[in-house]
């Protein structure tokens, strides 16, 4: 949540600074829009800064209505509100002194310090914890005259998560950043050096970055990069290269990054796919630096997750407990972490994360670690916090995911999850090598397929404008059908701002069927009729039960399927695939619906109200 950007470059003032900082800004949105705002320096003059509530675009009027001078730094945020209301006011960057500051995280001792710069004095012209910050640098950058040691030096006083960028009138050629439990990754150019809260702050710029680890203060100049922890100690940052394309981060002709993002799928799934089997066709995840021995002595998983990424995790309960026969259970990451879960060496605790940022997921690996679980990140941002702090990593590679709710990285997540449940049953003889490879083939058809699924997505669409007052959806499932209507229903309740609910099927006669009433639109995901032939009868049933009584059904089926069409008001058609990979299908129609209807309502389905993509507060 907040997104951060700095950038230093050469000596001679110019508007690049700016530039990079905004355009950093408009690929960081995603992670807060309550306010933005930018300090600029520049050898021998003031600091330049403008701040304004609601989206960047604001800010940016603000500037073409003001301009700013040229520069040879700067910094920028985007905020998601913690303290303090979203109004000018309480924008970042807060300044004192000379020295301006951004901030990611919430500093937990802000009001004892607060009483404290009261008391010497200070007065204070915001609500933020931030502006603390900000005056204690500028204090400690007094004593020092060095804005590294000054940023080090206030950092070891906070209590909280932070990450931090400060900048000072009188060193207009270095940014220094700060971070503990928030993220922070820095950008390496020529002769220009970048910061960023993640990669797409500056993929526009560069593609070469240093990963930061937790505790780390960073100083960059156009020329240099310095790292140390928070003593000083200089300490080697690893070098990566960032992979995703730039283009992936624009919206490439669609009305929104969702809709992109939907559209990408079909790549999202064959790009997690891409290489991962040897000339022998035996599955090979290189990522997975767990040692083999460990692997096969696992005799529990524990998925660990929030909102979408948990549900990408009961899907992989279905799939890993039915080829591994190893036990699986799915927690939401915030409730694993505040009580005593039964774990241990033989435990594998994998964690699931677009951003690899979510701090309720990072605390829940760092608490599985503390009870001696291996722990395994499956990760689509590289550079992040959760990975690094893993056992090990599988990365999906869906590319950046810029709409703040999670469709193509969910596709991938579920991919990524059948990969590790493939090799773990290969690992441990579970599977035999041709029973896996027939799986694979079927994976490898997926992209294909889902492409049909939006070929044909018209028809969700015209019933999705068409139910634009519609006041509650329900939506049922059985087997990987159920967490794949969870889905449906986040999808809705996060974009649309309907009441939605998500239920297994079976479930219904146990309560819920009690909301049925006439009219009541229900989206119901069947299963395959050539699988196990309880589960679809059961949920045909299910269809009838509701029908009896009214409900409006909207029917997610597999081509073929004539069985519940009598029962249907609505039919979506997936192409045929396996029971246990048919979320990779059957979720779509229910992303497009709920983007769609979103749409309808002028909605920004980008940017939800209340929401943040990155939810590194817990
Ligand atoms: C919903 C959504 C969220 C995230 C959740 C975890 O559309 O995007 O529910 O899935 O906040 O985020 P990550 O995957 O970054 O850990």
């Amino acid at each position: 949540m907040c997104g951060i950007v700095g950038y230093v470059g050469s000596q001679q003032p110019s508007g690049r600074p700016l530039e990079v900082v905004l355009e950093g800004l408009r690929r960081l949105e995603y992670r807060g829009y309550d306010s933005a705002g930018v300090a600029l320096v520049s050898p021998g003059a003031p600091l330049a800064v403008a701040k304004k509530a609601g989206k960047l675009a604001n800010l940016v009027e603000e500037i073409d209505m003001h301009p700013l001078p040229a520069a040879t730094a700067a910094i920028g945020h985007t905020r998601w509100a913690t303290h303090g209301a979203p109004n000018d006011m309480n924008a970042h960057p807060h300044v004192s002194d000379g020295v301006a500051v951004i901030h990611n995280g919430i500093v937990e001792n802000f009001a004892l310090l607060k009483a404290e710069l009261h008391a010497a004095g200070v007065v204070f012209t915001s609500e933020t914890d931030t502006e603390v910050v900000a005056h204690l640098v500028a204090r400690a950058y007094a004593d020092s005259s060095d804005l590294t040691v000054a940023l080090r030096t206030v950092a070891q006083r906070l209590q909280g998560t932070f990450t931090l960028l400060a900048v000072h009138r009188d060193d207009p050629t270095t940014v220094v950043g700060a971070r503990h439990d928030s993220p922070l990754v820095v950008g390496l150019g020529d002769g220009e050096n970048f910061l960023g809260s993640d990669v797409s702050a500056f993929i526009a710029f560069t593609r070469d970055a240093l990963e930061l680890g937790q505790d780390q203060v960073v100083t960059i100049t156009p020329t240099t990069v310095t790292v140390t922890d928070l003593a000083g100690t200089p300490v080697e940052a690893r070098r990566f290269t960032v992979d995703w394309d730039a283009k992936a981060a624009e919206k490439g002709g669609f009305r929104s990054f969702m809709d992109k993002e939907i559209h990408d799928q079909p790549h999202a799934v064959a790009d997690t796919l891409l290489g991962r089997t040897d000339a022998t066709g035996r599955l090979v995840l290189d990522e997975m630096r767990i040692d083999e021995s460990v692997l096969r002595a696992v005799d529990k998983i524990v998925v660990v997750a929030c909102g979408t990424a948990a549900y990408a995790g009961h899907v992989a309960k279905y799939a890993i407990e039915h080829w591994c026969r190893i036990p699986v259970e799915v927690e939401l990451a915030h409730e694993f972490r505040y009580r005593d879960p039964v774990v241990n060496e033989r435990t594998l605790v994998v964690a699931v994360s677009q951003s690899g940022e979510t701090m309720d997921t990072l605390m829940a690996v760092r608490h599985a670690k503390e009870q001696g679980a291996t722990t395994l990140a499956i990760v689509n941002t590289h550079g992040s916090t959760i990975p690094r702090e893993s056992d090990a990593a599988l990365y999906t590679h869906a590319g950046p995911e810029i709409a703040v709710a999670s469709t193509k990285a969910f596709l991938a997540q579920i991919t990524a999850a059948y990969l590790l449940g493939l090799y773990l049953a290969q690992l441990r003889g579970n599977k035999f090598a041709d029973e896996i490879a027939l799986v694979l083939d079927e994976l490898r058809e997926i992209p294909d397929k889902i492409q049909q699924v939006l070929d044909r997505a018209g028809r969700v669409r015209e019933i999705a404008r068409w139910m634009v007052d519609t006041q509650s959806v329900l939506f049922l499932g059985r087997h990987v059908g159920y967490p794949v209507a969870m889905e449906g229903a986040l999808k809705l309740k996060e974009l649309a701002y309907i009441h939605a609910e998500g239920f297994a099927a079976g479930e219904l006669k146990h309560g819920p069927i009690a909301l049925i009433e006439p009219g009541q639109p229900v989206f119901v995901v069947v299963p395959s009729p050539r699988g196990r032939d309880s589960l679809h009868s059961k949920i045909v049933s299910n269809i009838q039960e509701i029908r009896a009584r009214g409900a409006r059904t909207l029917v997610i089926a597999e081509e073929g399927d004539e069985a519940v069409r009598p029962f249907a008001d609505e039919v979506f058609t997936v192409p045929q695939t396996s029971t246990l990979l048919a979320p990779l299908l059957t979720v779509v129609p229910l992303q497009i619906f709920a983007c769609e209807l979103a749409t309808a309502k002028g909605l920004d389905v980008d940017q939800p109200r209340n929401l943040a993509k990155s939810v590194t507060v817990e």
